[in-house]
């Protein structure tokens, strides 16, 4: 038995969000620094005891966190992902009627395709569009002419799970065997460049690792999982209505993180992103979370009410704005970050209610902000508020863990927004709650 929450842990210890050993498989097939570890899934789900023929959905759901540990768990689950890399690896990772005979057989022929590949001159490298996509070195000539031959050798093999598997493995190794990237939590590089990296060899261990989760776990392969890739704010076209009996999810935060710098290499490498405009068509896909996916037709803020505390909020971030005599491009998009962000998700949230079942409940992980002139964004209470508003009964926030902020020396708080829903869609109406309705304390010092 995997132990659950860490509950010993201080909330702001980082070993919150490590993966527990025992809780490898799968999870490490491909993970971002923006995953929330599986125990936390395991808590909910065990707290909403939720009956054998329920079916989870995560709207939001990254590489796949909630979709592994609800198969692990035998519940069939439902995923949304905007981001076609976040999506591929989600999809692959819950994919497990896998053919291991027919694995093998493709990896043997994919290592001397590749052996006879790679010898021919000159190294192979990123066309001038894609190099423009990604960080500047982060990949050396070697490594990089490696893992491009790799996925040429991968691209002649038939299409079908276990291909993906091959593409997720490069996708793996690219990041973490053959680049510079660091992610900690922003994405840097690493002191010590890559000159070279031994990429076939790793590139086996890993597809060697994941046919041996495949083959332990082989008694959950019927249990059914789906990934869409999509739009959560649109969701009435992918999910069947009344389907959905509980949700894990962790939307983006309104920080002023570019999420879709955090897959590059590998949604360059892997052909999911050929140059700018890909890039700008999937970034109009995202929730707002900062100034640099911002555009002028934006008008998710629409939906919120008139006197909603977010469009004070926003109001105050613009005035202190002004009051800092701070003119650039990306400080004046902040109040407008800040309402487009949560009125993306209250369109979510609207969206949504045709898919549950009454007495759905929901569990929502948003961590607090103060990335816009230090002003503190309490995200839980207002996305409380905001749920509250399109008819959701709020039942609790909890403390997951805090990260400390290094502009404010503050701990931030990152929590669980507790809902749920029985089919009543109240009106939508403009109030004010007192500030701890919901939970107690903001930033702590
Ligand atoms: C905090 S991450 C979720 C991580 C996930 N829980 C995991 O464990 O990997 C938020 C995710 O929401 C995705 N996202 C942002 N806007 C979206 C949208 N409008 N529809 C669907 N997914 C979206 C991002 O690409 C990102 O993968």
């Amino acid at each position: 038995m995997v132990p659950s929450s860490p509950s010993f842990l201080a909330p702001a210890d980082l070993r919150h969000n490590r993966l527990h050993p025992a809780d490898r498989a799968f999870h490490d097939w491909y993970r971002f620094i923006l995953s929330y570890p599986p125990h936390l899934v395991r808590d909910y789900l065990q707290q909403f005891a939720l009956d054998a023929s329920a079916v989870v959905l995560d709207p939001f759901c990254g590489t796949g966190t909630t979709l592994v540990e609800a198969k692990k768990q035998g519940l069939t689950a439902v995923g949304v992902e905007a981001v076609p890399m976040a999506h591929f690896a989600c999809a692959t990772k819950t994919q497990w009627a896998v053919d291991i005979a027919a694995l093998e057989t493709m990896v043997g022929r994919t290592l001397e395709r590749t052996a006879e590949w790679m010898v021919a001159a000159p190294l192979r490298t990123f066309a001038p569009a894609q190099q423009t996509l990604v960080m500047r070195n982060a990949i050396n000539p070697l490594p990089l002419h490696k893992c491009l031959v790799l996925g040429d050798a991968i691209a002649v093999e038939p299409p079908g799970p276990e291909r993906d598997i091959l593409n997720l493995a490069l996708a793996y190794v690219a990041v973490q065997d053959a680049s510079n990237l660091r992610f900690g939590p922003e994405v840097g590089l690493r002191r010590k460049r890559r000159e070279d990296a031994p990429v076939l060899a790793s590139w086996q261990v890993k597809v060697a690792q994941m046919a041996a989760d495949i083959t332990a776990w082989s008694h959950c392969a019927g249990v059914r999982t789906h990934c869409h890739r999509g739009d959560a704010r649109t969701l009435r076209s992918l999910l069947e209505p009344n389907s959905i009996d509980a949700i894990i999810t962790s939307p983006p935060y309104p920080n002023e993180k570019d999420y879709t710098r955090t897959t590059r290499l590998e949604s360059v490498l892997l052909g999911y992103l050929k140059n700018k405009q890909d890039l700008r068509a999937f970034k109009e896909t995202l929730i707002r979370s900062n100034s640099r996916n911002v555009y002028r037709l934006d008008d998710d803020d629409q939906v919120l009410s008139r006197q909603s505390q977010i469009r004070r909020l926003a109001r105050t971030i613009e005035a202190k704005r002004i009051a800092l005599g701070k003119t650039s491009g990306f400080e004046c998009k902040y109040h407008r970050v800040t309402t487009l962000y949560f009125g993306g998700i209250k369109r979510h949230l609207l969206d949504l209610q045709g898919a549950l079942r009454p007495g759905a409940q929901l569990a929502y992980v948003v961590g607090d902000q103060a990335s816009f002139f230090q002003i503190l964004i309490r995200t839980g209470e207002l996305l409380a508020e905001i749920a509250e508003e399109a008819g959701y009964q709020v039942k609790g926030i909890d403390l997951f863990r805090t990260r400390g902020a290094s502009a404010t020396g503050t701990q931030l708080r990152e929590e669980v927004v507790r809902l749920e829903w029985h089919g009543v869609v109240k009106q939508s109406r403009s109030f004010v709650l007192p500030h701890s309705k919901f939970s107690k304390g903001g930033a702590i010092k």
